[in-house]
């Protein structure tokens, strides 16, 4: 057997997806999707070339000349959903370009998704670590091939500027490879027994069916560090992606379909949160709820999800503020404000949105600032000059207008932006101005509530005991910063901001993948994803005694023998 086959061939038996035609017609309808080609399509002798590698593939999209038709993927192979009906997404810097139709699927669809899953639970538990690291391997390797392309599909579903979507796609590479690493290790541990012919060590299991809800905004990074290490743990999944941005999510689903992951193990079902998401978090089959997302969302999943214990890892709102003290290097303080706030159009759960500057540094900062985020470049993220995108819809675009709308109503000043871009070749899109508010109250409104746009609230402070004050008098905790050349200031504000992430000296965004990934108070309830954390929401603690006497030990009972 040659050895790609060997490795990574089918794990557990053949797979169950329609066996891939060759004929030519067929394939020439066939789209593999990933964007091999600009347009996104990919040739019939890449294709050929795939099938001899991989075994059979089967259709992951039909293309006619109006559209191109994505599928679920359920039990190893790409279908339609028993609804019949699909929804559209488009390009939201440009809405005239389709990107293609995607299942709009409902309760029956999730329910054979969740089958599935839970049939192949009952093979891949038993599928030993390290080989399912094998093929984990295999998919970050295949991720990294088709980086750029991936990217490229990302920035026209969801905006944000190719260099971003390359750095998201690298996050879920960096994730794939360190979770993999993960397959040799899930250390347990050993400890002394009380009694002395008894062994006693901990290990880790796997739940099994994972729900797994993730959002628009990093459409392959965050998806990778839920379902990665749920598979690695031993566990199956079931994919709900953001309405928004589901070609990214088919893209990584159909590579880990090409690295040789078996059929059932993880099931993707597209389309809207309500009828999905509320089988996915009441299913009694269901183990374990992922979810990222809004607070009110998240809260509605946590109470679904509560009558059948299921275990529910929550990352929801942010509202995150950078310190910029009177000694800290100005440029620098600018520079992080400028990438934390505007990065991702402010669409990054981490996104700095407030700014807290000491009074002595205050107007320097602020004129600064502002010079900066006029000369910022808007437009179509797939324009290499650009350097924001729009906002991902036109339900977004309208809570910053609105945001923006509530800030002057409550009497913060309105240092620049402020407009949502509507002419010449911002007329399609869903674009806005990046907005600062200076003079801002902490108890406002928008420096109290996520706005998920690109508006940052800059509010003056008298020390850095305020400043604390101020950055955790929010319902959030998920990341926080502080530039300062001050040693004692850093570690004081370190202790005292009660976030799950602290910076100094850099913005509130850019966590990596193998450390913990998550917040307090209304961000999170707990738990955290990404590094050796993540372990902990997708497996669960298995304690074995092994009893060497040949006799009856009895544990915690007094003895006079020792
Ligand atoms: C998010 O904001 O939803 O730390 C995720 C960061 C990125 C991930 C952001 N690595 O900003």
């Amino acid at each position: 057997m040659p050895r790609l086959a060997r490795r990574f061939g089918p794990v557990f038996g053949p797979s169950r997806a329609s066996p891939f035609r060759t004929a030519r017609g067929d394939a020439e309808r066939l789209q593999v999707g990933c964007g091999l080609n600009p347009n996104g399509t990919c040739d019939f002798a890449t294709l050929l070339q795939r099938v001899s590698k991989y075994g059979t593939l089967s259709a992951m999209a039909t293309t006619t000349a109006n559209a191109t038709t994505y599928h679920n993927f359920i039990d190893g192979a790409w279908v339609p959903s028993v609804s019949g009906e699909v929804f559209e997404n488009r390009n939201p810097a440009r809405t005239d370009d389709l990107i293609g139709v995607f299942q709009k699927s409902t309760r029956a669809d999730a329910e054979r998704a969740i089958e599935a899953a839970a049939r192949a639970f009952e093979r891949w538990r038993l599928v030993p670590a390290p080989r399912r690291a094998e093929l984990l391997f295999r998919a970050a390797q295949l991720i990294a091939e088709r980086k750029d392309a991936l990217a490229r599909d990302m920035t026209r579903e969801m905006g944000k500027i190719l260099d971003e979507t390359r750095g998201d796609v690298q996050e879920a590479i960096d994730m794939t490879y360190f979770m993999a690493g993960e397959g040799r290790r899930q250390y347990g541990q050993t400890v002394p027994s009380e009694l002395r012919d008894k062994f006693a060590m901990s290990i880790r299991q796997p739940l099994g069916v994972c729900a797994v809800v993730t959002p628009w905004n990093f459409p392959m990074a965050i998806p990778s560090w839920k379902i990665i290490p749920a598979l690695v743990c031993g566990n199956t999944v079931v994919f709900k992606p953001a309405t928004l941005t589901p070609l990214s999510a088919l893209n990584f689903v159909r590579i880990l379909e090409e690295a040789g992951i078996p059929p059932g193990v993880v099931n993707l079902v597209t389309g809207g949160g309500d009828e999905v998401g509320s089988v996915l978090t009441q299913h009694p089959s269901v183990r374990v709820v992922s979810f990222t997302g809004s607070t009110d969302v998240g809260r509605t999943v946590s109470q679904n999800a509560a009558p059948s214990f299921k275990k529910v890892h929550l990352e929801m709102g942010g509202k995150n503020v950078i310190i910029v003290m009177d000694d800290a290097k100005l440029e620098l303080a600018v520079e992080g404000c400028l990438w934390g706030g505007f990065g991702t159009t402010g669409q990054r759960c981490t996104a700095a949105s407030r700014v807290v500057v000491h009074e002595k540094v205050y107007r320097a900062f602020v004129d600064a600032f502002v010079a900066r985020v006029r000369a910022l470049r808007v437009g179509d993220g797939a324009d290499p000059t650009v350097q924001m995108g729009p906002s991902v819809s036109r339900g977004q675009l309208e809570t910053v207008e609105k945001y923006v709308d509530i800030g002057q109503k409550e009497g913060a000043r309105l240092a620049c932006g402020g407009h949502a871009l509507t002419s010449g070749p911002y007329a399609n899109g869903f674009f806005h101005e990046p907005t600062v508010f200076t003079d801002v109250a902490p108890t406002m409104r928008i420096a109290q509530e996520e706005i998920f746009g690109p508006v940052v609230s800059v509010i003056p402070c008298k020390s850095l005991d305020e400043a604390v004050a101020t950055g955790n008098n929010v319902q959030y905790g998920l990341s926080a910063s502080i530039y300062t050349q001050d040693v004692n200031r850093a570690f004081s504000a370190m202790r005292d901001l009660y976030t799950g992430i602290f910076y100094v000296n850099a913005p509130t965004i850019g966590a990596e993948v193998h450390l913990p990934f998550g917040g307090t108070k209304a961000t999170g309830n707990g738990h955290r994803e990404a590094g050796t954390a993540a372990l902990d929401v997708f497996s669960e603690w298995k304690s074995v005694y092994v009893d060497f006497s040949g006799r009856l030990q009895r544990a915690q009972i007094d003895t006079a023998d020792l």
